[in-house]
């Protein structure tokens, strides 16, 4: 178990997609044991999951408030204000830290419902959290301590990295690796369909495309090389890959990824404005 989160519970509040993926993240790295972590939800079917797992579950937030050190918001963003305004009078700056992921809910929008002085946590994490290998970015507030950014470092970090970041990048980051599973899979998903119109079956053509995009990607972490000299050490004279990549070039494959991440990040920056 990670030391820093010995003896702490954790609040998770809304168990879906991400909430369960953070649970699965914290079980199956052992950074918590299951009698540390309370899920709750107002659908039933989801908490029986985490009730497999062993956790405790509830649909009584307030409750799960007052047994808890740590309370994780991740429903909706639409519900937050609702959560908010329910979970307040269980708040308590000096027992709680508060961790949101809820896109685009800027920490002082949170600050606005909870007593002065709540230690807030605003994360992006993202979906590859389900296996373990997600990438989350953390903003803390004013009011947090040294040691409770190790305990949200650790909390993420169970389901892949966690790096920490002012808030005002969180808009960048959530078009870079918030929404960026989606282009992946664009791209995972082209790759194959090339594979395929070259005459692989699909399930080899997928399987080879997905594993290069993995295999690539931890190249690019592991060696610290720039993608550049990695896709050089690729690409010899007159060879297959120069082939592709003048075609990928003329489409201006590049200007159109780098264009699609600036609208999503000026969309995260409308929404967290509004
Ligand atoms: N998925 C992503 O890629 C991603 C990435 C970064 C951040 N996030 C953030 O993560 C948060 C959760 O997203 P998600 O995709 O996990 O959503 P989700 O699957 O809909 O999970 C939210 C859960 O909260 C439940 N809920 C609704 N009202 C509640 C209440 N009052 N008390 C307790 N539980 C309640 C929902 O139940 P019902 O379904 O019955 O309403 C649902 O089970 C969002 O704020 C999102 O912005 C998501």
């Amino acid at each position: 178990m990670k030391e820093v989160l010995k003896d702490r519970i954790l609040a998770i509040i809304g168990s879906g997609a991400m909430g369960s993926a953070l649970i699965r993240g914290l079980l199956n790295s052992g950074a918590m044991s299951p009698n540390q972590i309370i899920a709750t939800d107002i659908d039933p079917k989801r908490l029986e999951e985490a009730q497999k797992l062993g956790c405790q579950v509830t649909s009584d937030n307030r409750l799960a408030a007052r047994q808890s050190h740590i309370l994780l918001l991740a429903v909706k963003p639409q519900v937050m204000d609702e959560v908010l305004t329910e979970l307040v009078p269980a708040v308590n700056p000096t027992q709680h830290l508060v961790i949101s992921i809820a896109a685009g809910i800027p920490i002082a929008k949170i600050e606005k419902h909870l007593p002065e002085g709540t230690p807030i946590v605003r994360v992006m994490p993202n979906t590859p959290a389900q296996v373990l290998a997600g990438a989350s970015a953390l903003a803390p507030n004013r009011f947090v301590t040294r040691e409770q950014r190790e305990i949200a470092k650790a909390i993420f970090a169970a389901s892949g990295i966690a790096l920490e970041v002012e808030e005002r990048y969180l808009d960048a980051v959530t078009a870079v690796s918030g929404s960026g599973p989606a282009y992946v899979c664009l791209f995972i998903e082209a790759l194959a369909d090339g594979g395929v119109r070259a005459g692989l079956p699909r399930t080899i053509a997928l399987t080879l495309a997905a594993q290069t995009v993995l295999g690539t990607a931890r190249m690019v972490l592991e060696t610290g090389a720039h993608p550049g000299v990695l896709k050089d050490q690729v690409t010899s004279p007159a060879g297959t890959t120069i082939a592709a990549l003048s075609v990928l070039e003329s489409r201006a494959f590049r200007g159109a990824v780098i264009d699609a991440v600036f609208a999503a990040f000026q969309r995260a920056r409308e929404l967290s404005q509004g």
